[in-house]
């Protein structure tokens, strides 16, 4: 049988590096800024392909990530999603230079077509931090405590430019400014810790955009804050890409995080992505069983038919020993011996530039709420 969209892709990992070159202005609905803000000209800033990292332990080979492709392009958003343990710091680690020596890491990564990995180390710092920078979920990791905040950014500055350090002050004081820092002259000589979480979150995306970066990775900004201070802190990292005209790479373990903001979501289980696709396709048209039951986590999202959806049981699989076929099989509601015995791969859906990783996309695309699979088990009922 031919399934729709499939007979014209042969390779499906050709297809999902072909989705990631999807270039913003050719996207249809961009959540944020409208499909006439996505203007033409937009280049590749950054591409993945085919990214595999392990760690040799003791009990054995961690296979974090296996097989993460994407691009992204000038001020595009893309988000990240996953459970807890999935590979998405890992990835982006890499991404960044950051990983272990350790780990054993194989793939590409290109920064403007050069590829990252195969730099020497002092040409991958020079990128860190001035084309590509960093927010972390916990600033006071990455801060350092022991030196006021203005130092620091100031630091970051002298670093990547030929300026005065009087000319790096003024231009950790006008990135205060843009982050909201009230009083940002005075905040200069502060510490981290006589910051609020909030604030400290500010400081940090501040760090990471004081070099105007072409792409900033944010891994799970907001996740140690509260509701609302989250809402505001998401508002102003968009603010602040605009400023400098960066792309973002948001990483998030929660889907609700990412309406309205990215542009494209990747999701990822057991260390590679199950789903691509731009976001109103991945939170209307899931693909993959387990995009569909992670739209059940989301608190406020009700099924078409009104009900409240619940979220997947059971835990992810150990990355140690997986097991053979779909490692999302022992959860999923559809599950079968094919599933249990081959993994998918990533494949074209159904719509152009969605991809998924799921033998059974098809009985999703039949459904008109795909979440209902999840809703049916939820209630015991079998199909
Ligand atoms: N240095 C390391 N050594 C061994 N295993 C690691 C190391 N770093 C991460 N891992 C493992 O890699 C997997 C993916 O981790 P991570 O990318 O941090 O997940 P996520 O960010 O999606 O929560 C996890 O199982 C984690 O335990
Ligand atoms: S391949 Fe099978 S087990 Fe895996 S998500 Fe699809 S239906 Fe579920
Ligand atoms: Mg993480």
């Amino acid at each position: 049988m031919t399934l729709p969209g499939q007979s014209s892709q042969p390779d499906s990992r050709r297809e999902v590096l072909d989705f990631g070159s999807a270039r913003p202005d050719q996207a249809q609905d961009a959540p944020r800024e409208g499909p006439n803000a996505r203007t033409g000209g937009a280049e590749e800033v950054l591409r993945v392909e085919d990214l595999t990292v392990s760690f040799p332990t003791d009990d054995g080979l961690v296979r974090a990530v296996r097989g993460v492709s994407y691009a992204i392009h000038e001020r595009e958003v893309l988000g990240i999603v996953g459970e807890s343990g999935s590979g998405k710091s890992v990835s982006s680690m890499a991404v960044m230079g950051l990983l272990p020596r350790s780990a054993r890491i194989s793939g590409r990564i290109l920064y403007r077509g050069d590829d990252i990995l195969a730099m020497s180390a002092r040409r991958q710092r020079g990128l860190r931090g001035l084309r590509i920078g960093m927010v972390f979920q916990d600033p006071m990791t990455a801060l350092n405590p022991v030196h006021t905040v203005g130092d620091q950014l100031a630091e970051a500055v002298l670093s990547h430019q030929l300026v005065s350090r009087r000319g790096a002050l003024v231009q950790a004081q006008e990135m205060l400014d843009l982050v909201g820092i009230p009083q940002a002259r005075a905040r200069l000589r502060s510490y981290p810790h006589e910051f609020s979480g909030g604030m400290r979150q500010r400081v940090m995306i501040a760090m990471a955009v004081i070099n105007r970066p072409d792409v900033i990775i944010a891994d799970e900004p907001t996740t140690a804050l509260d509701v609302t201070v989250q809402a505001q802190i998401l508002e102003k990292l968009l603010e602040v890409k605009d400023a400098v005209g960066a792309a973002i790479v948001l990483i998030t373990h929660d889907l609700g995080v990412i309406a309205g903001i990215a542009h494209r979501v990747l999701v990822m289980y057991a260390g590679r992505p199950v789903e691509i696709g731009d976001t109103d396709a991945i939170f209307y048209q899931p693909r993959m069983p387990y995009t569909a039951g992670l739209l059940g986590s989301i608190p406020a999202l009700e099924s078409a038919s009104g009900e409240r959806l619940r979220p997947i049981t059971g835990s992810p699989p150990s990355l140690i020993d997986l097991p053979p076929g779909c490692p999302f099989s022992p959860r999923c509601p559809l599950a079968d011996d094919r599933c249990r015995s081959t993994e998918p791969e990533l494949t074209q859906t159904d719509a152009a530039s969605h991809v998924a990783a799921c033998h059974h996309w098809p009985r999703l695309a039949a459904e008109s709420d795909p979440t209902t699979f999840f809703r049916i088990e939820s209630e015991g009922r079998s199909r």
